[in-house]
């Protein structure tokens, strides 16, 4: 497939080839990039001055785009299959000297399992208050829930005050719970651990559904508040895919 982009010319120069982005979920690279970038710039107030980072980059999906509105700040993406970071390194920083990625050799089942740091107790590669954003997109529904606690006291650790952590995620109230109940959202999630439901139990981080109040308390524990109702995706209200997921804003204190 990726000779196949190349004889029609569909190639675009930070697009990674298809191997690099097959782990990233369904959907068209650029487009999703440019959609979720335009919503940081219309709704979080990203800047070019801004500094970002992006937990979980995979082949640079956001950072593409990001290149195009961080002319003054800085971008740090880190991620734990390496010839995604290797790539993005290659192709993203020589263009872009204010964009870094890192690789981090944390286990997952999935996209790293012969990883060997933990997720639970990891320390994200980045001073404290040294960043306006923290992005985690695609990335809580593979978390576990002491992994997710982690994840956002990191998040909170890194951000200045008045700073944003913007996450996608699948978020359950009480309406999304009475939908996977009645088997209508896109991932069945039957299995309902109470704080948090998941799709398989044979593989659990495959998918992870968070109940939205207990995201909340977590974030709060660390400093985390929520800035707006989460923008719902489709995932919770139908059962085509492929689905989006929901959009939740958490401002540092
Ligand atoms: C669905 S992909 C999303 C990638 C990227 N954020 C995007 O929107 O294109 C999930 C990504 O999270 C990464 N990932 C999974 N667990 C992680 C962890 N504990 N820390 C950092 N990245 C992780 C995977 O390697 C994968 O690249």
């Amino acid at each position: 497939m990726d000779l196949w982009d190349r004889v029609r010319g569909r190639e675009h120069p930070l697009l990674p080839p298809r191997r690099y982005r097959r782990f990233i979920g369904n959907g068209d690279f650029l487009k999703v990039g440019r959609e979720i970038t335009a919503y940081m710039r219309d709704e979080l107030g990203m800047g070019p001055g801004h500094d970002v980072l992006d937990a979980g980059c995979g082949a640079g999906r956001i950072a593409v785009p990001l290149t195009d509105v961080l002319t003054e700040g800085s971008y740090l993406g880190f991620d734990i299959v390496p010839h995604a970071i290797d790539w993005c390194g290659r192709t993203i920083t020589p263009r872009h000297p204010n964009f870094r990625f890192e690789h981090v050799d944390i286990h997952q089942e999935i996209y790293n399992p012969e990883g060997t740091l933990s997720s639970a107790d990891f320390r994200f590669p980045a001073e404290d208050a040294a960043f306006d954003i923290a992005a985690l997109i695609g990335l809580i529904s593979h978390l576990r829930p002491a992994e997710m606690e982690n994840y956002l006291a990191e998040s909170a650790r890194v951000l200045r005050p008045g700073g944003q952590c913007f996450a996608t995620a699948y978020l359950v109230d009480d309406a999304v719970a009475a939908n996977i109940v009645r088997g209508e959202t896109a991932f069945s999630f039957t299995h309902d651990h109470g704080d948090y439901y998941v799709h398989s139990e044979t593989e659990p981080t495959y998918a992870i559904a968070y109940r939205l109040e207990h995201i909340l308390s977590v974030a709060a524990r660390h400093g985390l508040r929520m800035r707006r109702d989460p923008s719902p995706g489709t995932w919770g209200v139908s059962t085509r895919r492929p689905a989006s997921m929901d959009l939740l804003v958490l401002e540092r204190a």
